[in-house]
């Protein structure tokens, strides 16, 4: 099975989300080999939820969610508002940590509880020194410096990860082959054969290539 995650950030309103769903339905065919997963803003969940809850191999993720349980949080979004409209959940993405100074304590909390309401966590390290939680099956490898290098060109874009090192970090991590080994920066629909080469890479966060569905789609369909 090959994941093929699109984390749209912080980008569109909802006209364009409406657009992007309409536009990606009417390509999109399911296969077994591959899981979709769409990773919206979380206004927009609701309305991704409906659009794909019947179809088969695609799924919703939010691109966060709260390390508090419920209560007295204004603003935040939690796990247990999330169940039931999304499978997955991106946790610990190098942006949060950096522009939103999230520690491994507090990713912690959040794999914790994304658990709890039955959200399936997909944690996001940076470079070999990251510590790991052993207790999660999606592992995110995001190096800082490959993100959002681009999407026109090929791999000439992606600074210093080739396929090869991003092996070698799984590699070096012992990260076991139970496990889901996803990369992730600037993947696109000109590098992504060069990826899809090696079985050692399970699957692909996609950021600025997803953005438009008939490019995402065109790297989901190499699969
Ligand atoms: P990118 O983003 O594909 O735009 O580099 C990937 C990510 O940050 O998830």
């Amino acid at each position: 099975m090959k994941y093929f995650i699109a984390n749209w950030k912080a980008n569109k309103n909802f006209d364009e989300a409406k657009q992007w769903v309409n536009q990606f339905l009417k390509i999109y065919r399911p296969k077994t080999e591959r899981t979709v997963i769409i990773c919206p803003p979380f206004p927009f969940i609701p309305l991704l939820h409906q659009a794909v809850n019947h179809l088969k191999n695609i799924k919703i993720g939010s691109q966060d969610l709260s390390a508090f349980e419920s209560g007295t949080y204004t603003g935040e979004v939690t796990a247990k508002t999330l169940k039931g409209l999304v499978d997955y959940v991106i946790i610990g993405h190098s942006e949060r940590r950096k522009n939103f100074h999230e520690s491994q304590d507090l990713i912690g909390q959040k794999i914790s509880l994304a658990k709890k309401y039955q959200i399936e966590p997909i944690v996001c390290f940076q470079d070999v020194t990251d510590r790991l939680p052993n207790n999660i099956k999606f592992i995110a490898y995001e190096p800082p410096w490959a993100i959002s290098k681009g999407y026109e060109d090929s791999m000439k874009t992606v600074i210093e990860e080739t396929p090869e090192t991003v092996i070698k970090v799984k590699k070096k991590l012992k990260i076991q082959s139970d496990k889901c080994f996803i990369y992730g920066g600037s993947v696109n629909s000109n590098n992504i054969s060069q990826y899809l080469k090696y079985k050692e890479i399970d699957g692909y966060l996609v950021g600025g290539a997803s953005l438009n569905p008939a490019t995402f789609y065109e790297i989901v369909s190499q699969v």
